[in-house]
């Protein structure tokens, strides 16, 4: 894989790249090595979280990969818990990643209080607005949740981060974010897999890949971004090498249909 992977255009002409790697639990000397693995391997896109204790490390890596920033896209999240102190709170997720921005801010959950919910998505739009993040975006909301913010403000989530997979396949669910704009950004894509499927393994042979190669590629296809974590060199490189087959339109529609 190299930098041409493909991307996917988000509000605010920024670009995502549609494969990216997740680093939840990869923590400490593990997380740093895991991540410059990763870059290595040719992801240019890293998902992290004030949440997962591991920004510093996402940013020394990258620093040591050599990358320039702009060639590495990154995201971090605001955990629920610091509604009133957004500010501060990006603040030292920039000096731990050691930027000056960055690419994608998330509101890790819905505040508690839904009557925090609007008043967090100002602050949100705040620090866009100031650079501190190219765009800003939502994770584990509803469709519903998700129209009250753009009822509120008129601005749209550029992303909604969520639990997502083949079997986790929801037609409605897909189509009311593409309706609205927001791209579907998928997590945990094996852990929400049976990657003993009969179906996932039977695919997988016919193209000469593993199952999981497979689950990633039927997000590809799908235009979701998916966001494979692993701390284990040949598995980081693997989840990267998804951009050398295909998936017919049949195959498609038959992983589609795994969701049942
Ligand atoms: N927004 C949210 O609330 C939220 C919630 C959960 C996750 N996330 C994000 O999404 C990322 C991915 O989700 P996740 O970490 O929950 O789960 P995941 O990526 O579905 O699965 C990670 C697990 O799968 C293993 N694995 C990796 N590659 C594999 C392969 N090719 N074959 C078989 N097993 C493989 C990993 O093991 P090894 O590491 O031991 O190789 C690890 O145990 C997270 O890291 C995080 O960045 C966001």
């Amino acid at each position: 894989m190299d930098s041409d992977q493909p991307t996917l255009p988000l509000t605010g002409d920024v670009r995502i790249p549609l494969l990216g790697f997740g680093t939840w639990q990869a923590t400490g000397e593990a997380g740093c090595q895991a991540v410059l693995a990763a870059l290595d391997a040719g992801y240019r896109h890293i998902d992290t979280a004030t949440m997962y204790g591991n920004e510093k490390e996402v940013g020394r890596a990258v620093k040591e990969s050599g990358l320039r920033r702009e060639d590495v896209f990154i995201t971090t999240k605001l955990p629920p818990d610091r509604v009133g102190r957004e500010r501060e709170t990006i603040e030292a997720s920039l000096a731990a990643l050691d930027t000056d921005y960055v690419d994608l801010w998330l509101v890790h959950w819905p505040p508690s209080a839904p009557g925090d919910s609007i008043p967090v998505w100002r602050e949100m739009l705040a620090a866009r607005d100031e650079n501190m993040a190219r765009t800003v975006g939502v994770s584990n909301y509803s469709i519903g949740q998700i129209d009250e913010l753009i009822q509120a403000t008129e601005e749209t989530p550029a992303v909604n981060q969520i639990r997502w997979s083949p079997s986790l396949y929801d037609r409605q669910t897909y189509a009311a974010h593409r309706d609205r704009g927001v791209a579907l950004e998928g997590y945990s894509p094996f852990k929400a897999s049976d990657l003993s499927d009969p179906v996932l393994v039977r695919i997988a042979q016919a193209h000469d890949v593993s199952p999981a190669q497979v689950v990633l590629r039927w997000h590809i296809d799908h235009e979701i971004i998916v966001i494979p974590k692993s701390v284990t060199p040949e598995r980081i490189r693997a989840n990267a090498d998804v951009f050398g087959f295909s998936l017919t339109a049949e195959e498609m529609r038959d992983i589609d249909a795994l969701a049942g």
